[in-house]
């Protein structure tokens, strides 16, 4: 009999391993014929530690549990899947919060031991790949093209078209760069992804670099994911050996070489030539576009640079069907996307659904409502430079466009969530200043606009010239948005305006 105890982050800091050793005291103590296998996050991060149990009629799960939890539930039958425990939650399947999601991406995270090539394989692992092998470029991008897919990083651009630039722009050696540098504020579908999936990522980025004859890949991390780190180069040193990486992948005779670099702590880094920069070893500073990565990117070459989970989103693509792919979402917007629920929230966590779910909709039916269980105020999606969605904009379907109209952006497809109790004048001011600590400098709007955003609203919030603050406040948006070299400054605005237009008496009482 297995039992199930995480290994990611999230169930790490809340005392997984302690569990872990506790559950096998038990098992020695009791002499029972179980092992302890150490899977992935459901997701479901409210839950965390979710201890799972093989039971006849499933998994059975405990959630959040504890070191000194574990001897009584042994002593209350857990692993006879007696459920009448406090802590558990029924078959984790059936738990609504799982139920209700369509998980294409997600379809494997805590069913299986991250870094077990048997058990990815065992749930359609490196199929996708398999059809890449024997599949000519062309039809690979093609069939990525078919998919709809777009940029999940934030700025949801055409993943197939990208790579055909890639493809047409001839180069002895091109590379395929993924950008795992997730630093927008409430995210952490990237962390999940190479934690509990980490050859989904493998497999979609060796798929990428046939597609474009691209033969060596690098994954540029975060230093603040070791978890992610550790794992990762755990399950390419088993691809390697398995003969998935390398330089005669499946016995196909076509090359794919891929490793892990560190950042150093930069957000401005995730933005994608400056991550170009610091992963050729110099200080992240922004490029100007043209050119284009795909035209002139690490090192010189023609580069794919993706999002982990645009990588992650192409496995299935290849195994099921670009058209599989397209079936999901609604309008320009093909697929799922992963949101992320974090914030005051009751129910946080991983949430992967068809484009075309309300906001409202995610936020009540998954997130269950606040955590403090005050009304709602305002939801920030799209991480630091999203704006803020008063209650008038809560119907607004998850779909690029129709955020795009309201002036909005779905970004990685953070959600945070606030209750009454939020001082938005502080959250504007919150987003100018993270602007000014983050800024890369090399622009002055961004540089220079975002100091004297921080000045200019804190005479606003103390009534100083008020009035007259507040039209230099719209002027230096203004200024920022069409000045700025790249999103950093271009969008910081974008939040600062969302306050100034929906909760204006909470950024200035004195006007
Ligand atoms: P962008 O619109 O300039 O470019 C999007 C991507 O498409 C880039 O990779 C670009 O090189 C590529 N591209 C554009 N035209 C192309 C063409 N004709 N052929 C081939 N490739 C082409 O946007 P950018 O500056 O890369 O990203 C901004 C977004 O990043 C924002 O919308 C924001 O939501 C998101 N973001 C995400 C963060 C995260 O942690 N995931 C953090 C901060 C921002
Ligand atoms: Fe650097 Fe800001 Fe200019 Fe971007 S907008 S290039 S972060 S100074």
């Amino acid at each position: 009999q297995r039992i199930y105890i995480p290994c990611d982050t999230t169930a790490l800091s809340l005392g997984a391993d302690q569990i872990a050793e506790a559950v096998q005291q038990e098992i020695e103590q009791r002499d029972l014929d179980a092992t302890i296998v150490r899977n992935g996050s459901r997701g479901m991060l409210w839950l965390e530690p979710l201890v799972e149990v093989d039971t006849a009629q499933g998994r059975v799960g405990y959630g959040a549990v504890s070191a000194q939890q574990v001897s009584a539930l042994f002593d209350a039958g857990m692993l006879d899947g007696n459920q009448q425990h406090e802590s558990c939650i029924g078959l984790v399947e059936e738990h609504p919060f799982l139920k209700k999601q369509q998980r294409l991406t997600f379809a494997r995270s805590g069913i299986t031991d991250p870094i077990s090539i048997e058990d990815y394989i065992a749930l359609d692992g490196f199929n996708g790949l398999k059809n890449a092998i024997a599949m000519q470029p062309q039809n690979i991008v093609d069939e990525v093209k078919t998919s709809g897919l777009r940029g999940r990083g934030g700025a949801a651009f055409p993943t197939g078209i990208k790579w055909q630039t890639v493809l047409d722009t001839p180069s002895e050696q091109k590379y395929i760069v993924c950008n795992a540098d997730e630093g927008d504020s409430g995210t952490f579908a990237d962390r999940l992804v190479m934690e509990c999936d980490p050859f989904m990522l493998i497999e979609g980025m060796t798929i990428s670099g046939l597609a474009v004859h691209a033969t060596q890949g690098y994954i540029y991390l975060r230093s603040e994911y070791p978890v992610a780190h550790k794992l990762l180069n755990e399950a390419i040193e088993r691809a390697y050996k398995a003969g998935y990486l390398g330089e005669d992948i499946l016995g196909s005779g076509k090359r794919f070489d891929l490793e892990v670099r560190l950042g150093a702590g930069a957000y401005i880094c995730g933005e994608e030539t400056s991550l170009l920069d610091s992963l050729e070893g110099k200080r992240g500073l922004v490029r100007a576009k043209p050119p284009l990565p795909a035209i002139v990117g690490l090192f010189g070459q023609p580069t794919v640079v993706n999002n982990v989970l645009s990588f992650a989103a192409v496995p299935y693509i290849l195994d099921k069907g670009g058209q599989s792919y397209a079936d999901y979402g609604m309008g320009r917007s093909r697929g799922t996307l992963p949101l992320q629920l974090a914030g005051n929230v009751k129910q946080g966590g991983l949430v992967e659904l068809a484009f075309g779910i309300s906001l409202r909709e995610l936020m009540e039916d998954f997130g269950g409502g606040t955590l403090t269980g005050k009304p709602l105020k305002a939801v920030q999606v799209g991480g630091p430079l999203g704006a803020y969605l008063p209650a008038s904009q809560w119907d607004t379907p998850v779909d690029y466009e129709e955020f795009a109209a309201v002036g909005a952006v779905l970004g990685h497809g953070g959600v945070v969530m606030f209750d009454e109790t939020v001082d938005m004048g502080e959250q504007a001011r919150f987003s100018m200043e993270f602007c000014k600590v983050e800024s890369c400098g090399k622009c002055t709007p961004c540089r220079i606009g975002s100091t004297r955003g921080v000045e200019v609203i804190d005479r606003i919030r103390s009534g100083e010239n008020a009035n007259a603050n507040w039209v230099l406040l719209e002027d230096l948006c203004e200024t920022m948005i069409d000045g700025s070299l790249c999103a950093m400054g271009g969008m910081t605005p974008f939040p600062v305006q969302s306050v100034m237009k929906y909760f204006p008496e909470e950024l200035s009482a004195a006007r």
